[in-house]
């Protein structure tokens, strides 16, 4: 992050008085239930967020050689994304044209040096996704009249940041989707990051709980308070909302121990834990001394599949450092398993009760109010009145 831009944030800090409070935005929110619970509203979110907006596929890092690949599905829609012997990445729906497999794994990363093929009857497709043969087929298909080429998919990449379109080809504005929060996740370098590991998990709870979770500092008081409240001050964060996305940063709280520094030498990285929520489906976070990605993909509208990944700066990591890594990415994967998201499967179960039907966001929870409230404009604009 640059210099100017954490001095800045500091002095926001600096000048929010007791408690933070200057932090706050100022009206709370009420938001129904409902948008956790409907599986009408999910349809909405899926056709509006996740099958027509760009959403964010992964870092550069994890698609380095030429042939590497990873799938994922939005919306349904199930995508590979395959680097290409020029550096160049091609999107395409990752199903055969012959009778609809599966070309590789869903939710699968790998390597295919020279071709991608079929594992149900063998159709072999050049790594652009175009048909390269039909082995053993003979002149079997010698009449079929149609295309037999991979459908093609936006796919954009920036910043060290890899975006997809999973409903169509039309080239993806990365800057216009990251309507300014390119300014920080620029400065972050990524694209020098090295992926050390990727776990999933599904989870009994709609998308949106998963993603609140990281929005507000509110409850580390609380429900962290045998693990983390001790080193993190949980009063409010530093939020700033870019279009439909946004910035939470998590403080330490000796974070004002820096502002009795000469004001050129600030600097808030030791202090932050900043998040980037790229609505809808990913949260890029810079800690300290690495990155790491939540991604988010709904099942139905209770169960959410993540991944979460644990990145390092590059060029190399070596052995003792990637075990340093592991063991934060395993005590991160501790907390939000065992403290977050037991409590958040709980709330979902709540709420499908049917027993109260509004929550309130409160000034201190700016970030969940921006997060609901550019999700429920996107499904109210995609629904038809
Ligand atoms: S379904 Fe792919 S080769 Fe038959
Ligand atoms: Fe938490």
């Amino acid at each position: 992050m640059r210099k100017e831009r954490q001095i800045e944030l500091l002095d926001r800090v600096g000048a929010s008085g007791e408690r933070f409070a200057g932090l706050h935005v100022p009206a709370t929110m009420v938001n129904e239930t409902s948008c956790y619970t409907d599986p009408a509203n999910l349809e909405a979110e899926q056709r509006a967020l996740f099958r027509g907006g760009p959403v964010f596929f992964a870092l550069s890092c994890e698609l380095r050689q030429p042939g590497a690949y990873q799938a994922a599905t939005f919306g349904g829609v199930p995508l590979l994304v395959v680097r290409q012997g020029d550096g160049s990445l091609r999107a395409m729906v990752n199903i055969c044209r012959h009778r609809g497999a599966p070309l590789v794994p869903p939710m699968s990363t790998g390597h295919r040096p020279a071709a991608i093929s079929c594992p149900y009857h063998a159709w072999t497709y050049e790594l652009d996704g175009r048909l390269r043969a039909r082995p053993m087929a003979g002149d079997a298909f010698s009449d079929v009249g149609v295309s037999c080429d991979l459908p093609a998919r936006a796919v954009a990449e920036k910043y060290g940041m890899i975006f997809v379109r999973a409903d169509d080809a039309e080239p993806i504005d990365v800057d216009g989707f990251l309507s300014g929060a390119e300014d920080d996740l620029g400065a972050f370098d990524l694209d020098g990051y090295v992926h050390l590991e990727t776990r999933e998990n599904t989870w009994d709870m709609n998308w949106k709980l998963i993603l609140d979770t990281f929005t507000e500092s509110y409850h580390i008081r609380t429900l962290h308070k045998d693990s983390i409240a001790p080193a993190f001050n949980s009063d409010s964060v530093i939020y700033e909302g870019f279009g439909r996305h946004l910035m939470s940063i998590g403080l330490r709280k000796n974070v004002l121990d820096e502002l009795a520094k000469p004001r050129e030498e600030w600097s808030i990285i030791p202090y932050g834990t900043m998040q980037y929520f790229l609505v809808p489906n990913a949260l890029v976070v810079h800690q300290l001394d690495h990155v790491e990605v939540w991604r988010v993909e709904p099942i139905d509208v209770n169960h959410t599949r993540t991944r979460t990944s644990m990145y390092a700066p590059g060029p190399e990591v070596t052995e003792k450092a990637e075990r340093y890594f592991i063991k934060n990415l395993d005590l991160l994967l501790s907390v939000t398993g065992t403290e977050d998201f037991p409590m958040m499967e709980q709330i979902q179960a709540n709420m499908e009760s049917g027993a109260i039907d509004r929550l309130v966001y409160g000034k201190n929870e700016a970030p969940l109010i921006h997060f609901h409230t550019a999700i429920n404009e996107a499904v109210a604009a995609a629904t038809p009145s």
